[in-house]
């Protein structure tokens, strides 16, 4: 959308405003909102790509912070070469446990259970192969709403130890195709079970289980609780350790805004650090004594002995500049916004899209959702394409999902409520193209 059009959008929704401004959801209570919102100024600090970026649970948008980190990291490398190990600011050796120090009170852990390293899937296949061998059970609980990479780690862990993942993964199947009943999960989990390895939240439809709940009941049955956090760092505060769940693993790329395929981040309850990890490698050696170079293995006295190779300095330096962000804003005013955005977004489209075959998918009560709202159209595809040739980024996510993803840091009110409007103009015109599928990522 250029500039101009987009001034001429306006004045079309302003006229419009007044008739339908109804319960504070005008366009004029919108703005208000945004004017009062506390987070309001962060936005300025981001350089966000499009007119409407609504796609922060796929990729976050660039930082100033963020970039300034990278830039800072590679003038190290140009001045200091190898001495950046040692002498950069900070030093790059410690570069994962330092930033899992920082990441710690985002996941409700201690700074020692937490590392940045890897990426999620390699987190994932470490982890899982880790608590295997201490679990007495020998079956992993998961569910058929899972991303995909989680069950290729898992049963390949599980391949790896000799058993049939065909048997030892156990699924549980949702009912409606878009949430998984946490009772059923509760009647899977038995005296065979190693690990209840679930998400935080749902990537399609952006339901947000009760991580406690599960952990209780996983440990009622002896059996370990791991987590995948990718949906939920950065915008749902966790309390990890209190809650005793045993692992878990998440990226920074989506609601951390750590940049395209930045570190991923892991945390290992404080009562298994000292455990083999399942990958190990040097970068999860004991640091003090990694350079003595001997070939037995001494892991870390902390969560970083899961990491594997050399830190990736690159692809961890964004963190750091991004972290600062959500350590200003604080992940409680974080998450509050966001419940306040999606819930807006939740009543609109009741009121707005509903004639025109939109369905809600994601939970409607607050503390059974993660950040992103799954908004269901039998043209999803067409829709998705066509918001996009305006300058809305959203994703589509088969068969019938466009993930709509409001992120506190920065998006406001308005954005919300002109994103509505152009589904409903959409819509009622009959405005959508035709795409194929598979041209879509
Ligand atoms: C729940 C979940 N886990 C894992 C991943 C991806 O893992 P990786 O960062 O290793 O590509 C995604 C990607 O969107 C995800 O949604």
């Amino acid at each position: 959308m250029s500039e101009e059009s987009g001034e001429e959008g306006r004045r079309d929704v302003d006229s419009r405003d007044k008739p339908r401004s109804d319960g504070g959801r005008g366009l004029a209570a919108a703005r208000e909102r945004d004017r009062t919102d506390p987070l309001a100024k962060v936005a300025t600090r981001f350089d966000v790509p499009d007119d409407c970026y609504l796609d922060g649970n796929s990729l976050g948008p660039a930082s100033d912070e963020a970039v300034a980190a990278l830039e800072h990291v590679i003038e190290e490398w140009r001045t200091l070469g190898i001495r950046g190990w040692t002498e950069g600011e900070p030093p790059w050796f410690w570069y994962g446990e330092r930033l899992g120090d920082r990441v710690a009170p985002f996941v409700g852990a201690d700074p020692d259970e937490v590392a940045v390293s890897n990426s999620t899937t390699v987190n994932i296949h470490t982890l899982v192969g880790t608590f295997l061998d201490l679990a007495d059970g020998s079956k992993v609980i998961v569910n058929d709403l899972d991303f995909p990479t989680d069950h290729y780690a898992i049963r390949a862990q599980l391949r790896a130890r000799g058993r049939d993942p065909d048997e030892q993964l156990v699924l549980v199947e949702s009912e409606d195709g878009r949430t998984i009943d946490e009772a059923r999960v509760l009647q899977a989990i038995d005296d065979e079970t190693a690990i209840v390895f679930f998400p935080s939240v749902l990537y399609r439809s952006g339901q947000l289980f009760d991580l406690e709940a599960l952990t209780r009941a996983a440990h009622d049955h002896g059996a370990f609780a791991g987590f995948d956090l990718a949906h939920s760092v950065g915008v749902v505060p966790h309390d990890l350790s209190t809650i005793g769940v045993d692992f878990a693993v998440w990226c920074h790329y989506k609601y951390c805004n750590a940049g395209p395929g930045a570190i991923a981040g892991l945390y290992v309850n404080e009562a298994h650090v000292g455990a083999m990890p399942g990958l190990p490698g040097w970068w999860g050696h004991e640091k003090e004594t990694m350079f003595d170079l001997r070939l037995e293995y001494t892991p870390a006295d902390s969560a970083g002995a899961w990491q594997i190779g050399t830190v990736p300095i690159f692809a961890a330096a964004p963190l750091d500049g991004a972290l600062s962000i959500i350590e200003d804003a604080g992940i409680d005013r974080i998450r509050s916004k966001s419940i306040e955005l999606t819930e807006y977004l939740i009543d609109l489209t009741d009121e707005r899209l509903t004639d025109h075959g939109v369905a809600v998918g994601t939970p409607r009560v607050a503390e059974r959702r993660g950040g992103h709202v799954a908004l269901e159209h039998e043209r999803a595809y067409d829709l998705g394409a066509a918001l996009r040739d305006r300058g809305y980024v959203v994703d589509v996510r088969p068969p019938d999902v466009v993930r709509v993803c409001p992120a506190p840091l920065y998006q406001g009110f308005e954005d919300v409520w002109r994103f509505v409007d152009t589904v409903e103009t959409l819509l009622e015109g009959d405005k959508l193209p035709s795409v194929d599928p598979d041209s879509v990522t």
